[in-house]
């Protein structure tokens, strides 16, 4: 069984490939090692895979390049596609928005027709899973109006970012590819994740745990948005990717179908930071910070539709995953100062 990884380098494609690595299967893994951030850590992460066996290949290519990714897929015929590649980060859209079409727009299209093209001439894909993003909730959830985890019939159509709209015009794309191809050769079943806020070892050091532990360790003050009164629903990458390689199995029958991938239990940062402080024996600084516009107030997942579909829930309490967190991160920190 070959998988397909895109974004392969990065923090939550390399976690499935190792653990689809450790299970004996054939992993073929892409990405462009851009340096959205320091592409010291996804290289890396490839040299972690490498060392894993004989059954990884990688190939640096980019989700741009229509024709390569084609070719790639009908050499390699793998039956599930993993799509996690992306330019992520919702902040880094207020300057860099070019990245954002260029690999979430026609990058997340030619996934699509590349996996059109591989249906038609091999016949082999039995799924597509596709990285979505809670931040599609946007500005539905507002100080006071914070008790009600987002579930996948809520109206998402306040993106509140250039990252989300891109995020939410994948899934739009993907439900009328699977309607408008129904029947034909080329039709295969996809499932959108919608991922809440995913931490652990070698997570991205553009994220608050990376962010905040490199900062208590240098002794520098935390930024904390709002004093701290903002919530996020950390999930643990072990139960991230136990629910991806669940849900490979399991194609949806309708065929396009979006799940929420969270915790459904959100925590306050400024709790969240003392946690980590304990984890790290360190005793944080707060700089408290006014609340911006791409941040939204609470995000917390209803994950009921995935649990009746594979039967998953979060497994990893907050104060356990952040100590693995800790333990590879003081390691990585040591060597390199990121
Ligand atoms: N980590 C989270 O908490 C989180 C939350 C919500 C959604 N997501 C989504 O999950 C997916 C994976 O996130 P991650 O945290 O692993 O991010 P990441 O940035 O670590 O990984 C993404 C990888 O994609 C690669 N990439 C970007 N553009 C590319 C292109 N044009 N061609 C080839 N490769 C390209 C990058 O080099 C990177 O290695 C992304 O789609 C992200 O938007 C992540």
């Amino acid at each position: 069984m070959t998988i397909f990884i895109t974004g392969v380098a990065g923090f939550i494609g390399f976690s499935l490939a190792k653990r689809l690595l450790g299970e004996g299967k054939q992993v073929v893994g892409i990405d462009n090692l851009n340096d959205y951030y320091d592409p010291t850590l996804k290289q890396a992460r490839l040299d972690e895979l490498a060392k894993l066996g004989g059954n990884f290949a990688f190939h640096k290519t980019d989700l741009a390049d229509a024709s390569s990714l084609t070719a790639l897929m009908l050499s390699t015929k793998p039956s599930v596609v993993l799509h996690v590649g992306a330019q992520a980060s919702v902040r880094y859209g207020l300057t860099n928005q070019v990245a954002y079409l260029n690999s979430n727009l026609i990058g997340h299209f030619n996934i699509l027709a590349a996996c059109k093209a591989l249906q038609e001439q091999e016949g082999c894909l039995a799924h597509l899973l596709y990285a979505s993003s809670s931040s599609v909730y946007g500005g539905n959830a507002k100080p006071g109006e914070d008790t009600k985890a987002f579930c996948e019939t809520d109206n998402v159509m306040e993106p509140q970012s250039l990252y989300a709209a891109t995020k939410l015009a994948d899934e739009a794309m993907t439900e009328a590819w699977c309607h408008q191809f129904k029947g034909s050769k080329g039709w295969f079943p996809a499932s959108g994740l919608r991922f809440f806020t995913v931490y652990g070892p070698w997570g991205r050091p553009d994220m608050s745990p990376v962010l905040f532990a490199s900062a208590m360790l240098d002794g520098r003050a935390i930024p904390l948005f709002n004093g701290g009164d903002l919530w996020r629903d950390f999930t643990y990458i072990d139960d991230i990717v136990e629910a991806v390689v669940r849900l490979m199995d399991t194609p949806p029958a309708r065929g396009h179908e979006v799940y929420n991938l969270g915790n459904q239990n959100p925590v306050r940062m400024d709790e969240f930071v003392q946690v980590l402080g304990n984890v790290l024996g360190k005793q944080p600084l707060v700089d408290a910070k006014p609340w911006p516009p791409t941040e939204v107030y609470k995000t917390f997942a209803d994950t009921r539709k995935l649990h009746a579909a594979i039967g998953w829930a979060p497994a990893t309490p907050l104060q356990d995953g952040l100590q693995r967190f800790a333990d590879w991160y003081v390691a990585w920190h040591g060597k390199f100062k990121v």
